[in-house]
């Protein structure tokens, strides 16, 4: 393999014949030289080739051009001025791939609007190539975290017959005919002639599964696409985003609040340590004292409270909110702002919310009114995590089905988990794409994952 221009940065001059490929950046011509800027996307910086002009041809100059794709040879030399170290200086050039003047990226800089059009180009732009790094640090970095802790990896399925969240935000899968959808004699959508022979739905969750797969392996995570069909136009919500997902056996609210604090602690300082170039980006263009917010998120313990407290503290203020709150309702992201950025000015863990407004799986309080949920709640962004210790008892999570109007019989091996060896278990899932915006400062999600799915957008 060839050298990658982070690599080949890393040089000292010396004698030797490299080659460096990758795409031009700029051009800068003057009488005696050309200088372009190379840059493959291995780090920020661009590698500077220096074209001494009575050794190229003219022609060849001009058709380097930005955009195009290039090979060039030659040797590492001290570099003579501004904010290089080192540059290449060109014995061989070759035009891989030429670029007319009709490409999107000049230099100059673009809205994130526009570049969101050209999605197919915007990884070359300095912004969504450190996003990519990042969110590829990430990734790695979510492994890591639970390889080390002695998690198992499981894939849950992306296509289900059940909805975990209850919620009813879900995108159907069918291969039925829609011009000429088959009809029971009641006439009702036949779907014993679809695909599956039955109704089935894109996941919204990989947690029922994952649960399963707990009760056997202790601890797992599962890590993939979920997809939500919610009408929400905002910056938080993708209709496909990746989930990370852990599944603790033996394991009550307590462990788990301290798992998902380990864990964005763990994979925050992961960046922190190996993408300060792209993080000195990030202050400077994206958002000032990004690095500095980080830093306090890594090393400050996060706040906890209960869903009542941070009531009885919101309800202060319901002069100052769009939403006033009152027991019962739900926190908005107005609320979980000002909880996090003026109350704790840290990340807060809210436990315990009504039952009303949380899923049917989560295990009932004694009070019979709270639930054992908790969410991670991040200054900037709001929810960052959701989670909960699991109704582990098959009578009091039948009820619960009952009293919500879900049909038990198609959860029914879901219940019979209850029955067979149950056991105190919790989790939670963490919204990757929200994650990788708080990390980077980037104001919008859908610039945060390469192509952004959402309401009327499905574009590449
Ligand atoms: O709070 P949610 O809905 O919880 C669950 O899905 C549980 N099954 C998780 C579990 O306990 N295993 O979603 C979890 C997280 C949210 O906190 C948020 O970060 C993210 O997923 N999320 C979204 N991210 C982007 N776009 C959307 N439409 C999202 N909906 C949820
Ligand atoms: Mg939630």
């Amino acid at each position: 393999m060839e050298k990658r221009i982070k690599e080949i940065l890393a040089l000292r001059p010396s004698e030797d014949t490299i080659k460096a490929e990758g795409w031009v950046r700029t051009k800068r011509d003057s009488k005696n030289v050309s200088f372009i800027e190379i840059n493959d996307g291995s780090c920020l910086k661009g590698l500077q080739a220096v074209l001494d002009r009575s050794a190229f041809p003219d022609d060849l100059v001009a058709r380097i051009t930005t955009g195009c794709s290039v090979s060039v040879t030659g040797r590492i030399v001290k570099s003579e001025g501004g904010s290089q170290d080192i540059e290449l200086r060109a014995e061989s050039v070759e035009i891989i791939g030429e670029c007319p003047a009709d490409y999107p990226l000049q230099k100059k800089r673009h809205t994130v609007e526009f570049l969101r059009e050209k999605a197919y180009l915007r990884p070359r732009t300095n912004l969504f190539g450190a996003i990519t790094r990042v969110r590829n640090t990430m990734a790695y970095a979510v492994h890591s975290f639970f390889q080390e802790n002695g998690f198992v990896y499981v894939n849950t399925p992306l296509i289900s017959a059940s909805d975990c969240e209850g919620a009813g935000a879900q995108f159907q899968v069918t291969t039925l005919d829609l011009e000429n959808v088959p009809k029971t004699p009641d006439g009702k959508v036949d779907y014993s002639k679809d695909f599956f022979g039955k109704l089935a739905n894109l996941t919204v969750s990989g947690q029922l599964e994952g649960e399963t797969y707990a009760l056997a392996m202790k601890d797992i995570y599962t890590f993939g696409p979920t997809f939500r069909a919610e009408n929400s136009n905002t910056t938080r919500h993708l209709a496909e985003f990746w989930m990370i997902e852990p599944e603790m056996a033996f394991c009550t609210l307590e462990g788990d609040m301290d798992c998902a604090e380990k864990f964005l602690k763990y994979i925050f300082k992961a960046v922190l340590d190996k993408n300060g170039e792209d993080m000195a980006f990030f202050s400077k263009f994206v958002l000032p004292g990004v690095i500095e917010n980080l830093e306090h998120v890594v090393s400050s313990p996060f706040e906890h409270m209960t869903y009542t407290e941070a009531v009885k503290i919101l309800e202060k203020n319901n002069d100052r909110f769009e939403f006033p709150v009152k027991w019962g309702v739900e926190i908005q992201s107005e609320h979980e702002r000002y909880l996090t950025e003026e109350v704790a000015k840290r990340p807060v863990i809210v436990t315990d919310y009504p039952k009303e407004i949380k899923a049917f799986y989560m295990k009932m309080n004694d009070d019979g009114k709270t639930v054992r949920a908790m969410d991670v709640l991040a200054p900037r962004l709001g929810e960052i995590i959701g989670g909960s210790e699991r109704e582990y008892r098959y009578d009091v999570l039948l009820d619960r089905m009952k009293e919500l109007g879900l049909d038990p019989a198609a959860y029914w091996w879901y219940l019979d988990l209850r029955k067979y060896g149950s056991v105190p278990h919790a989790g939670f899932g963490l919204g990757f794409e929200r994650a990788v915006r708080y990390v980077t400062g980037v104001e919008n999600i859908r610039d945060v994952i390469p192509y952004p799915r959402y309401v009327k957008s499905c574009e590449y």
